[in-house]
């Protein structure tokens, strides 16, 4: 396929997706509806006896997950009207996190007793507020259960299971189908090569012939010296694609498949970070085979602004999904987002490499100079530039006044850090986009308005943050230049990969200091804070070493799945963003407060991308930018 038609064919369906989509798409939940008592997903009933005489009590909740929080009213509770007969309020009480309750006496804003528990999702509990038998003065909070809580977790836990009897079931089947006896006996008792045919195919072995060799699709080409192409960094952008649809599907609305509110990670934290990762090798891979089949640079040059270009407008569409219902207008455009972030990376990191790339880069291991750090010193100019940006990224994140804000603020404002910062969100990160974009411009409902219920706009995707994610494209590129410099010698790999696993794992551990919130720079995913980026490389080094390990050198695993999403991450990331609302990929639920239907909704569109994926593979469809 050239570039531009598919491009403008992809823009095509991206401009038609948006104008179908239907208004309200995905309705936010209404998370108030205490006063009918119906539980939602997440939340257990809590009903609260007040059997103090004569005291009203007010009561305070915030979650323990909430990182210097304020504690939030929850409800007041009068005292009883006649002795006897306890007032008691009920309320919805979140189980994502463990709660802790605090219980002021109204009249002397006094703390009554406080209490910590992990209530579980939909259960039924009293909290009995009362003088102890010993003495009057003494006032005791015992939590009974009336129904126990659901297993919330038990649907991950099976469609755990069943994955991985799959794949054992799989892996067992194809051991089988290996072996020339059973071949045999199976092509004896069904006697016919069709069948034999047919299963292979369905287990989406392709074998032989791999159709790939011959397609020249310089954006994922890992070419080693025998001329085979590493399945590995394939199975990784697969890994990561399926782990993003999965999760931006809804991830079966479980707070670990969602973003963190602020510090730490879940699983939805890790896969762009990869993508990226993984795009910095590819790019260098893709480029270096270009520019030894002669390209020229200023040809090349042309080419990654054009496609820079297309992603970056291609990325605002599908952030504005409802532009085309309203009159349309820019005051309300969202400006950053993955695909934009992902352009701009791109850009810089190809760009940089183009500058300085060598002639013949490929010679770097017949240079004996300084062997051992060969694949770092032949670099050692983009690492300036690299640490110059990471620089830039420091002094900006620690130095730039904010008005209003203290000087260096990382924090995410709202009701954390006691309310001080409530709209310091992101610190400079934030100010930054503030300036240079506007606040309509920007994400307006961020993950820290879960738990911190912050108020003013904050985009995951801004600005500042897009330096360090240049940087993970980087350590992506070094990934790219140990797998091209020492092909063939999988122990200098071996060493290589593990040796940058370590020490991106040690600033990790330096930057936080082990610890979620109180390190010099924790691991934030809306800031892409440095050690966000180092601790994930760390990971991306050791994945991408044990891919390579299983799929390219013992051959093991050929990667399916994920290797299809993998070959063709472009039109699976963009289809799953133009059709997340339309049937197959969603469908009306009879119970839809349930974990396990959301579950199953989500992985059964995850599974079709893939099915898709496959199918494009099959007939050898692959769209590239
Ligand atoms: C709860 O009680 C406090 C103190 O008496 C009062 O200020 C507040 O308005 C009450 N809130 C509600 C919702 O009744
Ligand atoms: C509850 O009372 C304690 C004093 O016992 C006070 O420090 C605290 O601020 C009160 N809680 C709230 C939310 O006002
Ligand atoms: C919760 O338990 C209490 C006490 O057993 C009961 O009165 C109440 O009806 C229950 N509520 C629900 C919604 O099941
Ligand atoms: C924070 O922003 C909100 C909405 O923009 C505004 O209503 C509020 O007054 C601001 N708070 C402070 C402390 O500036």
């Amino acid at each position: 396929m050239s570039g531009a038609s598919p491009a403008v064919l992809l823009l095509a369906a991206v401009v038609l997706g948006g104008t179908l989509r239907a208004p309200g798409g995905s309705p936010q939940p209404d998370l108030d509806n205490r006063k009918h008592m119906e539980l939602k997903m997440d939340q257990s009933l809590l009903l609260i006896h007040n059997e103090l005489p004569g005291t009203d009590l007010i009561i305070y909740w915030k979650s323990e997950r909430c990182y210097q929080c304020l504690f939030q009213f929850l409800v007041n509770i009068s005292h009883g009207r006649k002795p006897g007969k306890p007032a008691f309020a009920s309320v919805s009480v979140s189980t994502q996190h463990g709660s802790i309750l605090q219980i002021n006496n109204t009249l002397e804003e006094r703390e009554v007793c406080r209490l910590e528990y992990k209530f579980g999702e939909f259960g039924n509990y009293s909290l009995l507020v009362k003088h102890t038998h010993n003495g009057i003065n003494e006032i005791a909070c015992d939590l009974v259960v009336n129904k126990n809580p659901v297993d919330s977790n038990l649907p991950v836990s099976v469609a755990f299971l069943v994955g991985l009897v799959l794949i054992i079931a799989i892996s067992f089947l194809r051991f089988l189908l290996s072996l020339e006896d059973f071949k045999y006996w199976v092509s004896k008792a069904i006697n016919s090569q069709e069948t034999d045919h047919l299963i292979n195919s369905d287990l989406g072995s392709p074998s032989g012939a791999d159709p790939l060799t011959g397609d020249p699709q310089p954006e994922a080409q890992c070419a080693s010296a025998s001329g085979h192409r590493l399945r590995c960094l394939d199975t990784f952008r697969g890994i990561a694609l399926v782990l993003m649809v999965f999760v931006n599907y809804g991830g079966g609305r479980y707070w670990y498949f969602k973003h963190s509110s602020w510090n730490g990670l879940t699983v939805a934290d890790l896969v762009f970070p990869w993508f990226v990762f993984i795009m910095g090798s590819s790019v260098f891979l893709s480029m270096t085979s270009v520019l030894q089949r002669g390209c020229s640079k200023f040809k090349l040059l042309g080419k990654i602004a054009w496609r820079s270009f297309l992603l970056i407008c291609i990325g605002i569409v599908i952030v504005n999904p409802n532009y085309c219902l309203g009159p349309l207008s820019w005051d309300k455009v969202r400006i950053p987002g993955v695909l934009q972030r992902l352009g701009v990376t791109y850009f810089v990191v190809a760009v940089l490499e183009l500058l300085f790339a060598k002639p013949i880069p490929e010679n770097c291991v017949l240079e004996r100079s300084c062997p051992s750090l060969r694949d770092i010193t032949s670099s050692w100019s983009q690492w300036l530039l690299i640490l110059l940006l990471e620089g830039i990224w420091l002094g900006l994140t620690f130095l730039l006044p904010v008005p209003g804000c203290p000087t260096g603020y990382l924090g995410p404002g709202g009701i954390g850090d006691l309310g001080k910062y409530a709209n310091c969100t992101g610190g400079a990160a934030r100010y930054i986009d503030h300036l240079l974009l506007g606040s309509d411009h920007l994400y307006q409902h961020p993950s820290s308005t879960v738990l911190y219920h912050t108020e003013v706009p904050y985009d995951p995707e801004g600005i500042l943050g897009t330096i360090n994610s240049i940087v993970m494209a980087f350590l992506g590129v070094q990934a790219g230049k140990i797998l091209l410099c020492y092909k063939g010698q999988t122990k200098d790999i071996l060493i290589r990969f593990t040796a940058w696993c370590c020490v991106l794992g040690l600033i990790s551990v330096a930057l936080t200091k082990m610890s979620e919130n109180k390190g010099f720079i924790p691991i934030n995913k809306n800031l892409w804070s440095i050690s966000y980026v180092t601790t994930l490389s760390a990971f991306a080094f050791f994945i991408l070493l044990a891919l390579y390990l299983v799929v390219d050198v013992r051959a093991l695993w050929s990667g399916m799945p994920f290797f299809y999403p993998g070959m063709n991450s472009i039109l699976v990331y963009v289809g799953h963003e133009v059709f997340e609302n339309y049937f197959p990929f969603q469908w009306k639920l009879d119970d839809n407060q349930s974990h396990k239907e959301h579950l199953i909704q989500n992985i059964v569109a995850t599974a079709l991308w893939v099915l898709i994926a496959y199918i494009l593979y099959k007939k050898k469809i692959f769209l590239k930018i």
